[in-house]
């Protein structure tokens, strides 16, 4: 191939695939397999490592891979990014339709036509296209100057690099600004902060904060692990296009290949907005994003100017909220609790309450600063709320209500569980006896016992606390040379609970790599970074003789997180509790190169129960054999494996058409019947 030849391949090769792109991220219907997606890609990168004078900007492989940055740069708005006026009652949004009408001289009974849209709790962002090509992007900022987060954005698969030409006429517009909400949808939120949570470390309060935390991060790697999305809801400054209406400049954006919101619609006039408020709040539990509210705006673009701007909000659009899910309840007493890493947490319990039916006792204050910085302090009444549908939260304390003498809350010197000296790094108190302070040994035990870690089934909270205070478990080798005698000499304890606990811890010794890699705790190494870690280095002997290049390597893996793993192999004592372990028959197999599965490329998803696996094991055997379990259902997915009552998954699968396979079906494919 001479060098035009290779410019015209690498040419169909980009199209091609920003193609393919756009039909997975954007539409969610793949044309072709993840396989030949693949093959494609290599095919480019191949062709641009040989002639990388042809390597642009919107190439696929321009995605990820830029260097970290020392500090954003800034970009100002040549519009600026104005920001809403609120509304949270029924009368609150008819007055704004009543003021709209007044300003515009028009008669009360007269119907304004609007745009309703969902309002995203993300983060406001504008992306630059000149001649069609991604050219620039930032965030909000002060509506006026916002932070370069290009290569960040970059990171987003359902933001496009290039554009379709439009209409297939005159091509994409020469220059335009286009605005949307950042995200992140909440099962990714989810998983984050139980990832953070598991390596001690403060997970997002709400899925907007890990959304900004994610997209403003000065290294684009860290941005593209976590699976951010877009909403586009308006265009700013755009040469050679016009439109008549906000709906029109919508179908526009989506028709060049950007995300538009798919409940976006047009309303005849203030009743139906307040119609489609009401539907749009049901759906929201059922979506996989945060809604706060709705926008409606001014359809017509001809009155939106007419209506004009007041200082920083514009008079022709309105955020007509949701009730938040909050409600108030009294604090009975802040207690201190010890993690596995040693961190000290301040916990908030709490006189029951039901917000939006949830029952909460208990709202975590993270740390010191933010119980500070809410003065919250035993006997307070405060405003609790859920975010993200999962963590509840103190939001803040009415202090009129204050009890006299209530006093500020302090963090303990010494810790509460072994005396041990607290030490403060950053904004988190640690105890520093390490494993000798019974609540870090408990909490390093409990976790390598989880289910999702060795899974042993019966060693619960008082099981650990039990065999800790009795000295029977020092570190967690110890549970693999239980003898039934001491356990037996135990409160509690009758020969069959012993016998089901010592099955259990036997039954362990045969789990994954990748769950004993996560059972240890290190520091950093989550579920999703222990599959990666069992996959690259294949075996725990690799792993803990991994020097920090080679982790620095696998893509995904920062320094932080490498130099942790390097430590704690490098630490003595946790050689000897992997020794002990390994003496004791634990067998962990190696594993295969994800290629060799017979299901490699696969998307499994599971709904309803199996008579012969739990859902985890169920997961992990098709992993093993190179498929992937997801859990949100769509068009991707090659098998649904519906058990006994399988639910609104399993209808949704027969709309889509997809395979649908039962239990039997499924142990034949996996070879075990
Ligand atoms: S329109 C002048 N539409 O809400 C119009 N904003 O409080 C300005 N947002 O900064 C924005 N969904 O981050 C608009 N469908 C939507 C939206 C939306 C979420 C956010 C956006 C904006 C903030 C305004």
């Amino acid at each position: 191939m001479d060098e035009k030849e290779a410019k015209a391949e690498i040419e169909r090769l980009k199209k091609e695939i920003n193609y393919h792109n756009y039909r997975y991220y954007v539409l969610d219907s793949p044309a072709i397999t993840d396989a030949e997606y693949d093959r494609l890609m290599r095919q480019l990168e191949a062709l641009e490592v040989k002639y990388p004078q042809f390597i642009t900007p919107d190439s696929p492989t321009q995605r990820i891979g830029a260097a970290p940055l020392a500090a954003f740069g800034t970009i100002t708005h040549t519009m600026p990014m104005l920001s809403l006026n609120n509304a949270f009652t029924v009368e609150e949004a008819q007055e704004f339709d009543s003021r709209v009408k007044r300003t515009l001289k028009l008669s009360p009974d007269e119907k304004i036509e609007y745009a309703a849209e969902p309002k995203m709790d993300g983060l406001a962002v504008e992306l630059v296209y000149e001649d069609g090509i991604f050219i620039k992007g930032s965030t909000r900022g002060d509506g006026y100057v916002g932070e370069d987060v290009t290569q960040n954005l970059r990171t987003i698969k359902t933001i496009p690099l290039s554009l379709h030409p439009h209409g297939g006429k005159a091509g994409p517009p020469k220059y335009i600004e286009i605005r949307g909400e950042v995200f992140l949808p909440l099962e990714s939120f989810r998983k984050i902060n139980r990832e953070k949570e598991a390596k001690g470390e403060l997970p997002f309060a709400n899925p907007r904060n890990a959304a900004a935390g994610s997209l403003r991060q000065l290294n684009p790697k860290i941005t593209a692990s976590r699976p951010l999305d877009i909403f586009c809801y308006g265009v700013g400054t755009a040469e050679g296009v016009t439109f008549k209406t906000h709906y029109q400049s919508l179908q526009f954006i989506k028709d060049l290949g950007l995300k538009v919101n798919p409940f976006v619609k047009v309303a005849a006039g203030i009743d139906e907005v307040l119609e489609y408020h009401r539907e749009m709040e049901e759906k929201r539990e059922k979506l996989n994003y945060e809604l706060d509210g709705v926008v409606i705006k001014v359809n017509d673009l001809g009155l939106q100017n007419r209506l004009g701007v007041l200082t920083r909000s514009p008079r022709w659009a309105l955020a007509y909220k949701f009730a938040p899910k909050q409600e108030s309840t009294r604090v009975k007493n802040i207690f201190v609790g010890v993690g596995r890493t040693g961190a000290l947490t301040p916990v908030a319990f709490l006189e029951p309450v039901n917000v939006g039916g949830v029952t909460i006792e208990r709202a975590t204050l993270h740390n010191l600063d933010e119980v500070e910085r809410k003065d919250v302090r035993v006997g307070d009444s405060v405003i609790v709320q859920r975010a993200g549908d999962v963590i509840p939260e103190i939001v803040s304390v009415l202090t009129d209500k204050r009890p006299p003498h209530a006093k500020p809350f302090r963090m303990p010197e010494r810790c509460p569980e072994c005396d041990s000296a607290v030490e403060r790094i950053g904004a988190i108190h640690f105890c520093t006896g390490g494993l000798l302070c019974p609540a870090q040994l408990k909490e390093s035990i409990r976790h390598f016992a989880s289910k999702r870690a060795m899974d042993i089934e019966g060693l619960g909270e008082m099981h650990v606390e039990q065999l800790v205070n009795e000295g029977l478990v020092k570190d967690v080798a110890d549970l693999y040379y239980l003898k039934k005698d001491d356990l037996l000499t135990l409160a509690r304890w009758g020969e069959k609970s012993v016998d089901n606990l010592l099955n259990a811890i036997d039954v362990s010794k045969k789990r994954t790599l990748e769950r004993f890699i996560y059972a240890l705790g290190i520091n950093g190494v989550g579920e999703h970074m222990a599959r990666i870690l069992a996959e690259r280095f294949g075996s725990i002997d690799n792993l803990m003789q991994a020097s920090m290049e080679e982790l620095l390597n696998v893509y995904e893996i920062g320094p932080g997180t490498a130099e942790s793993i390097v430590d704690f192999f490098k630490e003595a004592h946790n050689r000897q509790v992997i020794e002990k372990i390994k003496k004791a028959g634990v067998n962990i197999p190696e594993k295969k190169a994800k290629e060799e599965g017979r299901l490699t490329g696969k998307k499994f998803i599971f709904t309803g129960a199996l008579e012969s696996f739990t859902r985890d094991e169920a997961q992990e055997l098709v992993e093993s054999e190179g498929a992937e379990a997801v859990s949100a259902i769509s068009r991707k997915i090659d098998y649904v494996v519906a058990g006994a009552e399988a639910g609104s998954k399993l209808d949704k699968a027969r709309k889509l058409g997809l395979k649908i396979i039962d239990e039997q079906e499924f142990k034949k494919l996996i070879g075990r019947p």
